[in-house]
């Protein structure tokens, strides 16, 4: 098993830089954007192509109006872009030409790979704006992206210019392939991007992979355009939460895997952790339609642990080498252990879920798992596995309901416990009430709904509600309303992350636990 993440070192020269793209209609709107994010920002990149056609004649003005290096790109339609080709060159000319070396000049100025000006370029030059060149692929991954890159790179090396790719990544495949581009470039000059969520861990990741900079966009810009907002994080998450400054070479990346994953909190609970216990590691969420794929992206990041999330749990246990008895017993994974850096050796599975759902329990009613005692579990999904498992390894007898009664059988037989469909005549064969309820289905998602809206609840009955969100689920404040005591999901996901942080790091969470602080 690789060892866990090192402490983290000075600081150093930076492995990357936080670009902010411009995407305003006006130069005085992008001035403002700027100032709002400044705190957070390297360079700003100037999408000229969206600017209102009377900003146009006064691109030269524009380095003068803010403090930090500007890139200008004035991008071709065919690019993604919105200039007209026609336009561009004497756009391109009369910008640069505003700019001298003593005065506030642009510090690059973005040309295709397939663009040839030698007299753009050497005013470029004699002027010290450094040439950025380019090729983009809006329709995916191409296979042989790392030679490619590579050419583009020794030839803007021999002419002082920088070397940049941008590509779409659609699915787990283009992520494997970018993710592997970069292994595969490393040490090379270059400024690789993927667009897209499956792609946003090219710009939190640029220190650790190598481009020299990660493009992201303002945080909620009024009428931001579509081309602003693909898979960017904007600058002060990436500094705060992902600690991009710090990320480097040798930082440890571990991650969840799952489909959605954008608004998981897992990384708002593992990076802080680390940060906390000082290591130099990050957590990062990945967004994947096939598994086996992504598990390749994850050799190729080097990853060293993954939480995994809907719907790629039961699947994981089956990919991984070896697993740990919970995992087997459960029938799913929720973490992933590479065996050597960079998952080579296999993965490891092993499943915090049960922990995870206990220690809330444990904390709060150590009596209602007293073996012998009753509980019922409504759902029979991936979730609701976990669920039954921990209970009936603590001896508790379990009553299953599931609106798919099938299922509830299935998931009943497999653990000895008894079932039923999710009805009013179920709610009321009930009968009194068990001293526990566990909620799993996801019902409630998103704070509406309702598994079993004609149970009445009795006053000092537990009840455990797997789903988290802003405020209590109406399932919750049902109970919570009838004198319940009452568990939330959020209880459950710090407990099954701080037992996954003892996994991944080797060391106890900080303080009073993961995302408790
Ligand atoms: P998870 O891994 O989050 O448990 P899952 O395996 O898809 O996700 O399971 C979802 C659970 O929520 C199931 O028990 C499902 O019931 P069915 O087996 O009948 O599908 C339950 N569920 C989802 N929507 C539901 C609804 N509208 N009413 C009742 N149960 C629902």
């Amino acid at each position: 098993m690789s060892g866990p993440p090192g402490a983290a070192g000075p600081a150093a020269a930076p492995a990357s830089r936080i670009c902010l793209c411009l995407t305003g209609a006006s130069l005085e709107q992008d001035a403002a954007l700027l100032r709002r994010e400044r705190r957070w920002v390297d360079l700003v990149e100037l999408r000229a192509d969206f600017l209102a056609p009377a900003e146009l004649a006064h691109l030269a003005r524009f380095p003068a109006l803010v403090d930090l290096p500007v890139i200008l790109t004035l991008r071709r339609a065919e690019d993604g872009g919105r200039c007209a080709e026609a336009d561009r060159r004497r756009l391109l000319r009369e910008a640069l030409a505003g700019a001298g070396p003593g005065g506030a000049g642009y510090a690059f100025v973005e040309l295709e790979h397939d663009f040839s000006d030698p007299e753009l370029e050497g005013a470029a030059r004699a002027r010290g704006c450094r040439v950025i060149r380019s090729f983009y692929d809006l329709h995916g991954v191409p296979a042989g992206l790392a030679a490619r890159v590579r050419r583009l790179a020794r030839r803007a090396g021999e002419r002082g210019e920088l070397a940049k790719a941008e590509v779409r990544v659609r699915g787990s495949r283009d992520q494997r392939r970018l993710a592997e581009a970069f292994r595969d470039l490393r040490g090379v000059e270059k400024i690789l991007l993927g667009l897209g969520e499956y792609g946003s861990f090219s710009r939190i990741l640029a220190g650790k992979l190598g481009s020299w900079l990660a493009c992201c966009s303002p945080a909620c810009a009024e009428g931001e355009p579509e081309v602003a907002t693909e898979g960017q994080t904007d600058p002060r998450v990436l500094t705060e939460l992902y600690r991009f400054r710090s990320i480097g070479p040798e930082t440890a990346v571990y991650g969840v895997v799952g489909n959605p994953v954008a608004h998981s909190r897992s990384p708002h609970l593992h990076n802080p952790g680390f940060t906390a216990l000082g290591l130099d590691a990050v957590y990062v969420p990945f967004l994947a339609d096939e598994l086996p794929e992504f598990l390749r992206t994850a050799r190729a990041l080097g990853i060293r642990g993954l939480s995994v999330t809907v719907p790629f749990k039961e699947q994981a246990l089956r990919l991984a080498r070896s697993a740990e008895d919970e995992a087997r017993a459960v029938g799913a994974a929720n973490t992933l252990l590479a065996g050597t850096a960079g998952g080579r050796g296999g993965w490891r599975a092993a499943n915090t879920d049960v922990a995870g759902f206990l220690a809330p329990l444990q904390r709060q009613a150590p009596a209602l798992l007293e073996p012998g005692a009753g509980a019922v579990v409504l759902g029979a999904g991936g979730a609701a596995r976990a669920v039954v498992y921990a209970l009936t390894r603590q001896g508790l007898k379990v009553l299953v309901l599931n609106r798919t009664p099938a299922r509830a059988r299935a998931l009943a037989r497999r653990f000895g416990c008894q079932w039923g469909g999710l009805e009013a005549r179920e709610a009321a064969r009930l009968g009194g009430g068990p001293a526990l309820i566990v909620q799993t289905t996801s019902v409630g998602l998103g704070g509406a709904g309702d598994p079993l809206p004609e149970y009445a609840f009795r006053a000092g009955q537990v009840v455990y509600d797997l789903v988290y969100g802003s405020g209590p689920t109406p399932f919750l404040a049902r109970a919570l309303a009838a004198g319940c005591r009452t568990v939330d999901g959020l209880a459950m996901l710090q407990a099954q992350a701080e037992a996954q942080f003892r996994l991944f790091t080797g060391s106890e969470p900080p303080g009073g636990g993961l995302g408790r602080g």
